[in-house]
């Protein structure tokens, strides 16, 4: 195990939060070979469209060719490095390099495969026609999955099956994107992406979505105000029971609830926009008619190793931590609605959304104001040799019924935090994939 890392016990050093060579490492050893989420489908609708995105510190164009094959294409020209791409989001056939003016197709008759360099200004006069062109394409990622509209992304070509890698977890990533009505997939990202930058380190935040109900406290001023849709007391409404349910071996978890089999009766959520309360009223009852007696789960907050976290409910969105440095990372913030919702219905979680999440957000700022304090108190010589605290709930978590692979704790503990860190070791100190996998979650799902 890591030197620095004692889950057992839980103690973690201050060190993997701030040490400038851990943090390098991890670029090698985590972001090179995890599973990245780095966009949703939505985004990238058209052929020819695109997006920038990031994978660790890596730009990223995601894009979608002529054949409507979604492709993830590093930033970076072949010649001298300079970013293809300096914009957010658009259409192109073509990437021209702004440096030198090479080009890369995305898009066409004459591209065979996205990211082909199908342009070299003094092809015949400077390189003599020698320049061998098929060999200098941009460079794409080893693998890619799409999950009911998320994209994902992977630099190792040896890498896990995506459903291996997420194992149990994706009930509850389900959803998180399924339509409320129950039916599969469907959500959209509403709106672009937020980007913003705050000074921590990217595993504070991946570890506070992983479950962290403890921190309840410091939300009281924003509950005290009430931004919940409904108007009443609170930043949520109809807030469920929830348990800590962690993914041992996967790294992965949440707060949701265990599987069960029906639907709890409807709660008002909306009751500021009678619209869209009717709205969602209409859709609880095709939820209980669509879901029947099928076993269910529901997650109101949860992170999938490493650095991408979701809220499921309220609000409902993607959350991903992009190292920048190791006390500085940049957020960014995708929202979902179901596609098919009407405007009205749209509207309303917009506002919802970006009064409770986003930069300006009141409950994300009251998250950031803790990280970004923790880290700058933890970055001293002195605070520095000192641990944090995870034993909370330690000794205590219990396998969740009729979900292989998952152990329960809580509602407080910081048993995910543990099985967080217990995983960011391994990788940090196993350097093939040999032994990286457990062998439980699709293999003992599929043998239901
Ligand atoms: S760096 Fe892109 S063409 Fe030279
Ligand atoms: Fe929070």
């Amino acid at each position: 195990m890591h030197p620095l890392v004692d889950a057992e016990n839980g103690t973690i050093s201050r060190e993997i939060f701030v040490n400038p060579d851990i943090y390098a490492e991890e670029q090698e050893r985590i972001f090179a070979r995890s599973w990245l989420f780095v966009g949703h489908e939505s985004l990238i609708a058209k052929p020819g469209d695109y997006i920038t995105s990031r994978m660790g510190e890596e730009s990223v164009v995601v894009t979608r060719g002529r054949q409507g094959g979604v492709h993830v294409l590093l930033n970076s020209c072949m010649h001298r490095g300079m970013k293809v791409c300096r914009y957010d989001q658009g259409n192109t056939r073509l990437f021209t390099c702004p440096y030198h003016g090479w080009s890369y197709g995305i898009d066409g008759k004459l591209v065979e495969r996205p990211g082909q360099l199908v342009g070299v200004p003094g092809f015949e006069q400077h390189y003599h026609g020698e320049l061998d062109r098929t060999a200098w394409g941009l460079r794409h990622v080893g693998r890619i999955a799409l999950y009911k509209g998320t994209i994902w992304a992977n630099w190792d070509a040896d890498a896990p099956d995506f459903l291996d890698w997420l194992g149990g977890m994706r009930a509850f990533l389900d959803f998180a994107l399924d339509h409320r009505d129950g039916s599969e997939g469907s959500s959209e990202a509403i709106g672009g992406i937020q980007k913003w930058r705050l000074n921590t380190n990217w595993k504070i935040v991946a570890e506070n979505f992983i479950g962290d109900l403890y921190h309840d406290i410091s939300h009281r001023s924003v509950d005290l105000v009430g931004i919940g849709p409904s108007g009443g007391k609170g930043r949520r409404d109809a807030q469920r029971p929830r348990m800590q349910i962690g993914f041992p071996g996967l790294g992965h978890g949440g707060l949701g609830e265990t599987p069960h089999n029906s639907e709890p009766d409807y709660a008002p959520a909306w009751a500021l926009y009678p619209e869209v309360e009717a709205y969602y009223r209409e859709l609880h009852e095709k939820r209980v008619r669509n879901l029947g007696d099928r076993p269910r789960v529901t997650m109101s907050v949860g992170t999938i190793f490493p650095n991408m976290s979701f809220h499921g409910r309220q609000p409902r969105t993607i959350l991903m931590a992009h190292p920048c440095g190791p006390t500085q990372t940049e957020m960014w913030r995708i929202y979902l609605v179901d596609a098919d919702a009407p405007e009205a219905v749209k509207d309303a979680a917009r506002h919802y959304y970006l009064r409770y999440s986003g930069p300006a957000g009141m409950t994300e700022q009251d998250d950031m104001e803790n990280w970004t304090y923790a880290t700058e108190a933890s970055k001293g010589v002195i605070a520095r040799r000192l641990h944090y605290n995870y034993q909370m709930g330690l000794g205590h978590a219990r396998p969740v019924p009729g979900l292989p692979g998952a152990v329960q704790n809580g509602p407080m503990a910081e048993e995910n935090q543990r099985i967080f860190y217990n995983r960011w070791a391994q990788f940090m100190t196993q350097a093939g994939w040999d032994g990286l996998m457990p062998t439980t979650a699709r293999a003992l799902e599929d043998a239901d």
